[in-house]
C-alpha cells in the first residue's frame, strides 16, 4: 500500500507556566517529541498510550488542525506544515476529524441539517436541493432517519450524536479521517454499532482512518497496523497480527496485558485487566532521560538510562524502540 500520510520528526511543545507558588517559569511541555509515522493509503493505523501521552496532540498535528514545532507532514504528495491559509483551507477538505465527545463537537444551536452542511457551504457550496441531497445521501449512510434532519443535538443519544458527527466529517469525501477516541465516550452496547458504521463506511468511501484509541481492545479489529505511543514518542508500530502476536516493547506488553477481559469465562479463571503497569505516566515537562519508559520497566537496564533506543524492526513490518530488542533479522 502506497503512502496517504508521512509524518518526520514532528514535535509539538505546549508553551506553559510551571513552578511553585513564588517562582513560575515559562517550561516547554512536550506533548508529541519527534515522531515520524506513515500512514498507508485505505488502512487504519490504530493510535495507543496512556492519557496524556499526546495521541490527540499527534492526530492534529497530523491534518494540521494546530501548527507543528517542529517536522514535516507530507499528505498526498503534498507538505502541509508550511501551508499558507488559503491552501490549507483547500488541503483540509481531504482530512477530517470525529471527536470523542459528540456533544462537545456539536454546536446546539444548529439542527442536524445545518451541522451536517457547513462544512460544504465552508468549502464554497450553496445552500440548494443538490446540498440537500448531499445531507439526505449522509443521513442515510451513516443510518439516521430522514426525518432527523430537522432536530437538535440534545434531542439524540450519544451514538446517534456520534452518528450526526460522522456525517459532518464525511459529507467533504475526505480521504484521511482522524477517530479521535470516538467511541470512548459512549456505553459499552453502541461503541460497537459505531465502530461497524466506521468500518462499513470505510469500505463504502475508500476512506483511510487514524483511530486513537486508550486500549488495545478497542482498536484490535478495526485496526490493519497499530502503533503504540509513550510520553510523546511512538514506541513500537506493526502490523496488527505481529504487535498482539508478539507485543516486544515492554509498555506494549504491559498494556496487552491490562486490557479488559470480556469473555465471561476468562474473567471467571482471573485472566487480563490486571493493572501492569505500575506507578504514573512522568509529566511531558520533563521526560525521563533516555529511555522515557525506564522509570516503570520491569526490564531495566542501565543504558536506558542515558541512551534513547532508536527504532529498530523487530520483524517485517514490525519496529520498536527498545534496548532490550536485538537488531532485527536481515530482511
Ligand atoms: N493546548 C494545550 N496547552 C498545553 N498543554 C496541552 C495542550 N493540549 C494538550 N496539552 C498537554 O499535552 C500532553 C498530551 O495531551 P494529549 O491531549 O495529546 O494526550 P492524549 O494522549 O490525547 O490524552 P487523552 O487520552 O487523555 O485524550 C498532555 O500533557 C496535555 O496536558
Ligand atoms: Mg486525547
Amino acid at each position: 500500500m502506497a503512502a496517504l500520510l508521512e509524518a518526520i520528526g514532528l514535535v509539538k511543545h505546549y508553551d506553559v507556566e510551571a513552578g511553585g507558588f513564588f517562582r513560575r517559569t515559562r517550561t516547554a511541555l512536550r506533548a508529541v517529541d519527534g515522531v515520524d509515522l506513515t500512514i498507508r493509503s485505505g488502512e487504519t493505523l490504530g493510535l495507543v498510550g496512556e492519557s496524556g501521552c499526546g495521541k490527540s496532540t499527534l492526530g492534529r498535528l497530523l491534518i494540521r488542525l494546530i501548527p507543528a514545532t517542529a517536522g514535516q507532514v507530507v499528505f498526498d504528495g503534498q507538505e502541509i506544515t508550511g501551508l499558507s491559509p488559503k491552501a490549507l483551507r483547500a488541503a483540509r477538505r481531504a482530512m477530517q476529524i470525529v471527536f470523542q465527545d459528540p456533544f462537545g463537537a456539536l454546536n446546539p444551536r444548529m439542527s442536524v441539517e445545518e451541522t451536517i452542511m457547513e462544512p460544504l457551504l465552508i468549502h464554497g457550496a450553496r445552500r440548494s436541493a443538490e446540498t440537500r441531497q448531499a445531507v439526505t445521501r449522509m443521513l442515510d449512510m451513516v443510518g439516521l432517519p430522514d426525518s432527523t434532519r430537522y432536530r437538535f443535538p440534545h434531542e439524540f443519544s450519544g451514538g446517534q450524536r456520534q452518528r450526526i458527527g460522522i456525517a459532518r466529517a464525511l459529507i467533504l469525501r475526505p480521504k484521511l479521517v482522524v477517530c479521535d477516541e470516538p467511541v470512548s465516550a459512549l456505553d459499552v452496547s453502541v461503541q460497537a454499532q459505531i465502530v461497524n458504521l466506521l468500518s462499513d463506511l470505510q469500505g463504502e468511501l475508500g476512506l483511510t482512518y487514524l483511530f486513537i484509541a486508550h486500549d488495545l481492545g478497542v482498536v484490535k479489529h478495526i485496526s490493519t497496523r497499530v502503533a503504540v505511543m509513550y510520553l510523546g514518542k511512538v514506541v513500537e508500530v506493526a502490523d496488527k497480527r505481529s504487535l498482539y502476536a508478539r507485543p516486544s516493547h515492554p509498555y506494549t506488553q504491559a498494556l496487552l496485558a491490562s486490557v479488559p477481559v470480556t469473555h465471561p469465562s476468562q474473567r471467571k479463571r482471573g485472566v487480563g485487566a490486571q493493572p501492569v503497569i505500575a506507578g504514573d505516566i512522568p509529566t511531558a515537562l520533563a521526560p525521563p532521560s533516555g529511555c522515557r519508559f525506564h522509570t516503570r520497566c520491569p526490564h531495566v537496564m542501565p543504558v536506558c538510562r542515558t541512551d534513547e533506543p532508536a527504532m529498530r524492526p523487530v520483524g517485517t513490518g514490525h519496529d520498536v524502540a527498545c534496548h532490550l530488542v536485538a537488531p532485527g533479522p536481515p530482511m
